[in-house]
Formats: structure tokens, C-alpha cells, sequence
């Protein structure tokens, strides 16, 4: 979870059409636009084959040779996007500002986006970070949390109706400000990052929650690392044998949710909740954020945000994170060691096209999905970008939804500032227990 001020002119989204113009006739036509480089000259963005463009947008070659002059602006995080990228001599570049899907790899993109993708603008929500998006089969609901100083309930859509309903639910004793969430036979686990002495009678600090889906009742975790408190436990992952793993960053103070100065280094810990230990396994990342295993669990990935950078002073409000381009934003995989309890062979897999990769989810066959501005990164299991999905607010996380075929989840929820969105399309997330 992280909370840099950003907005957006940029209107992209739920735009399709039906033009099928041949990639032949309009690559002449830009090429006519751009003589001097050469007749052969690809456009950058183009129409992909059996799909409405510019919805479905095919890039060439990753777009690794933009002609002509170009920038990108990095000084503030809303122009700092992609499709803002002033690209001078190729006309096609317009078309990725009103595109849903930018493909990557055409016949792998196939498989992901089915044969009618579509992103769907659901619920307009305040400007202030949501998170913690988790779905509830009992229920068949979607939780998800918002980031405000005091702001108790959780938001839950109700599935089981069209269109889908939003409300608040205040959970017993309430959780303050889940950054992380995950299902696990009929509770959600939250990973918190609100720290409070007394809000509505009831102090708060950040760790692991459980929250009792049919009863409403919440229990606690873990508070608490030895009596010192932890920074803001942001987002988690749950093994096999249950151990939770899960980060503990800085940006609880700069959103204006934690009140208790810092007192231990940001990390990530792997918290057994049968003894109640917890141990530290990775403490190199600047701000570790999202967490996710692969779906055979030997692969732990894990996101460092970084380039949100914030002030640690122990004063109780530091300003909000300031945008830094130039710091980490970046995806490591680690292997687990044998022993199921430490990370081995850490490696960068992907550098965020875009802000930074705050969730992170994995698909049913193990693509890696992260949440990075105004858009999701789809990346192969090595980190190969395959699509990107791109919406028209900054997306924080995302979550698979529903129980289709097989028990396999079919939709992707994405929660963040100022909206809510559902994606549809070929991509299955883990089967729900
Ligand atoms: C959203 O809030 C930020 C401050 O956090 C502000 O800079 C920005 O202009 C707001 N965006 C919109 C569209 O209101
Ligand atoms: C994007 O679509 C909008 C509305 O459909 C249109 O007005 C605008 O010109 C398009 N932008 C570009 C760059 O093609
Ligand atoms: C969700 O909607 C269904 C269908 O209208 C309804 O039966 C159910 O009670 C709703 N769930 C909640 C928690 O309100
Ligand atoms: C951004 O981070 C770099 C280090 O990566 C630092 O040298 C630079 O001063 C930072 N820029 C700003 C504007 O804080
Ligand atoms: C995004 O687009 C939808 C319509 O497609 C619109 O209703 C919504 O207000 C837009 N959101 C923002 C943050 O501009």
C-alpha cells in the first residue's frame, strides 16, 4: 500500500471499437508520416489480430525503438505514465492512451485475454488509497479496505447481484486500515498497518489479523515484535503448512494511519501462527511491499516500492511519500529453501512499467500480476511483460473473484484511488478451497 498523490486527465479504460484496419495498411500509413526513417519502419502501436483497436493494442517489439524524439515525464507521479509519453514521430503512440490492453506477446497475450477482454469502471470512490482487496466464496463477496485516519469498516461488494452492490461492514472488535488480506477457511487474514492508542475506544496497533467471516468477530495475530511495534505490516501470503508471510514497511505514518513513531528496521517476517513465532527473512529491500507465492509455493515474490521514499523521523507525521523515479520499483523472485523457512537466490525479475508494483497476485498457471499506477503488469513466471492492462485511476491492489469452472476464480478485482474495476477476460486465478 502506498499513498503518493495522483490523479489523472487521462481517460482510458472501457473504450472498444470495431475497426479492424490490417496492420499492412497502417503501418503505410504511418510509415508515409516518417520517411526518414526508413519505409520499413513499424508502427509502435498497432491492431491485434482478431481484436477491436485501439481497445486491444499490439506493441512492436515491446516498443524498444521509438523514432524520433521522445520523453517521459518522472517529476510527478500522474504525468509520469506511459501513454503521456511525448512520442514525436509516430502517430500509432496516441492510440496506447485509449487502449485497455497493451499485448506484449501476441500468442501468449491470446491465451491471457480470452477472446473478449474487457475492463469494467464499477464503484467511483474517494481519492484516498483503498486496499486489502480479498474475495469471500461462503459469501460470494469482496472485501476491501480504505486508507483514512479513523475510517474503521471495511467495503464489501456483494457478488450476487448485477450489478454488484457496495456497503459498509464494521468487523468486531474493527481492524484498522488492512494493507494486505488473503481467504483462508472462512476467516481473512489481514495484514495492518494502523497503529493507534485510543480511536473509538479501542488502540490499535499494526500486525495480523483474523476476521470470522459468518460471525463478524475479529481476533488478534500478531501485535507486536518482542514489544517493539511494527512499522505498518502492509501485505502477506499464506504457505501451506499456514505460515504467514508478510512485509512490514514504512508508509503507515506518512498516510496518516499510524501515530506510533518508528521503532524497528522495515523487513519481512514469516509468522507461524501454530507457535506464534515470528522470524525475519529478508531484509535488503528499501520499502518491501506486496507478496505472493507462485502456485507450487517454491517461488516467494515479493515487491520493494521504494521510489515512494519516505522521511523516517520520529516525528508522529511525516509528509507523504515523495515520488522518486529513480529509486526501487521493482519485482524480486526468491526460491524457498527446503526447509519451507527461508529465501534463497533473491533476483529482480521486472522493473514497474509504471509508479511502482504495489499488489502483487499470481494467476492459476503462475503468471505474475502487480498493480503499478494507473494499470496492471502481467509478467511471465521469469517476468516476461505479456500485457499490461491499463484503467483510468491508480490501481494499489487486486484480487481474483468469483468460482467459475473448476472452483477456479475468472475475474480480476482491482481496487485503488478513486476506483474500482473488473477485468474479464481469458486469465483464472487459484482454485478457492
Ligand atoms: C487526489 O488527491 C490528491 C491529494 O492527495 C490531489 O493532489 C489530487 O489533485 C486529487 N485528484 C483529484 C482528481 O481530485
Ligand atoms: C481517444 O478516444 C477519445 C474518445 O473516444 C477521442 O476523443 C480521442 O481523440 C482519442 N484519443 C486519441 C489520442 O486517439
Ligand atoms: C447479496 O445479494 C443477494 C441477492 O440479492 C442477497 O440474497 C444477499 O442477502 C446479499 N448479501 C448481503 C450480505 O446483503
Ligand atoms: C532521488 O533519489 C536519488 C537516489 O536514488 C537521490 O540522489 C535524489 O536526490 C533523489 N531525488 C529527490 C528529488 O529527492
Ligand atoms: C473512469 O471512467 C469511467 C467511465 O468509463 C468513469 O465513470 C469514471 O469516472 C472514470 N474515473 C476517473 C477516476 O476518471
Amino acid at each position: 500500500m502506498l499513498s503518493i498523490s495522483i490523479f489523472t486527465a487521462l481517460l482510458v479504460g472501457i473504450i472498444s471499437t470495431s475497426c479492424s484496419a490490417s496492420r499492412p495498411i497502417l503501418q503505410s500509413v504511418l510509415n508515409a508520416h516518417a520517411p526518414e526513417h526508413g519505409p520499413l519502419t513499424p508502427a509502435l502501436a498497432a491492431p491485434c489480430d482478431g481484436y477491436g483497436f485501439p481497445h486491444v493494442t499490439c506493441m512492436h517489439r515491446y516498443g524498444s525503438v521509438i523514432n524520433g524524439d521522445f520523453e517521459r515525464k518522472v517529476l510527478m507521479p500522474y504525468e509520469d505514465t506511459y501513454p503521456a509519453t511525448t512520442v514525436l514521430s509516430d502517430p500509432s503512440f496516441h492510440n496506447v492512451a485509449n487502449s485497455s490492453f497493451l499485448v506484449y506477446d501476441e500468442a501468449q497475450g491470446r491465451k491471457i485475454l480470452g477472446s473478449s477482454p474487457v475492463v469494467d469502471f464499477m464503484f467511483r470512490i474517494p481519492n484516498v488509497t483503498h486496499e486489502a482487496p480479498v474475495y469471500v466464496p461462503d459469501t460470494n463477496e469482496l472485501y476491501f479496505s480504505r486508507l483514512t485516519h479513523g475510517f474503521l469498516p471495511q467495503l464489501v461488494v456483494n457478488l450476487s447481484v448485477t450489478p454488484p452492490t457496495l456497503s459498509e461492514r464494521l468487523a468486531d472488535p474493527p481492524i484498522y486500515a488492512p494493507a494486505g488480506a488473503r481467504y483462508k477457511d472462512g476467516s481473512i487474514i489481514y495484514a495492518t498497518i494502523g497503529g493507534h492508542h485510543s480511536l473509538e475506544g479501542h488502540s490499535f496497533h499494526p500486525g495480523l489479523y483474523a476476521l470470522d467471516v459468518a460471525s463478524g468477530k475479529s481476533r488478534v495475530l500478531l501485535n507486536n515484535y518482542y514489544g517493539y511495534y511494527f512499522n505498518s505490516v502492509d501485505d502477506l501470503d499464506i504457505d501451506a503448512k499456514g505460515q504467514i508471510w508478510f512485509t512490514d514497511n514504512d508508509y503507515g505514518r506518512p498516510d496518516g494511519v499510524n501515530t506510533q513513531p518508528p521503532q524497528i528496521n522495515v523487513g519481512t517476517y514469516r509468522f507461524d501462527p501454530h507457535t506464534g513465532q515470528v522470524a525475519l527473512v529478508e531484509d535488503t529491500l528499501s520499502q518491501p511491499n506486496g507478496v505472493a507465492f507462485s502456485p507450487d509455493q517454491r517461488t516467494l515474490y515479493l515487491t520493494d516500492t521504494g521510489a515512494g521514499e519516505v522521511i523516517i523521523s520520529p516525528h508522529v507525521s511525516p509528509p507523504p511519500p515523495r515520488w522518486n523515479s529513480t529509486k526501487p520499483r521493482t519485482v524480486y523472485a526468491y526460491d524457498v529453501s527446503p526447509s519451507g523457512k527461508q529465501l534463497l537466490n533473491k533476483r529482480p525479475i521486472h522493473y514497474a512499467m509504471e509508479f511502482v508494483p504495489d499488489g502483487i497476485k499470481v494467476s492459476r498457471e503462475g503468471y505474475v500480476l502487480t498493480a503499478t499506477g494507473y494499470g496492471i503488469d502481467v509478467l511471465t513466471p521469469d517476468g516476461t511483460p505479456i500485457v499490461r492492462v491499463l484503467t483510468n485511476f491508480t490501481v494499489v491492489n487486486i484480487a481474483w473473484v468469483g468460482r467459475g469452472e473448476g472452483g477456479a476464480t475468472g475475474e480480476l478485482w482491482a481496487v485503488g484511488k478513486m476506483g474500482v474495476a473488473r477485468v474479464r477476460w481469458g486469465l483464472k486465478g487459484p482454485v478457492v478451497d
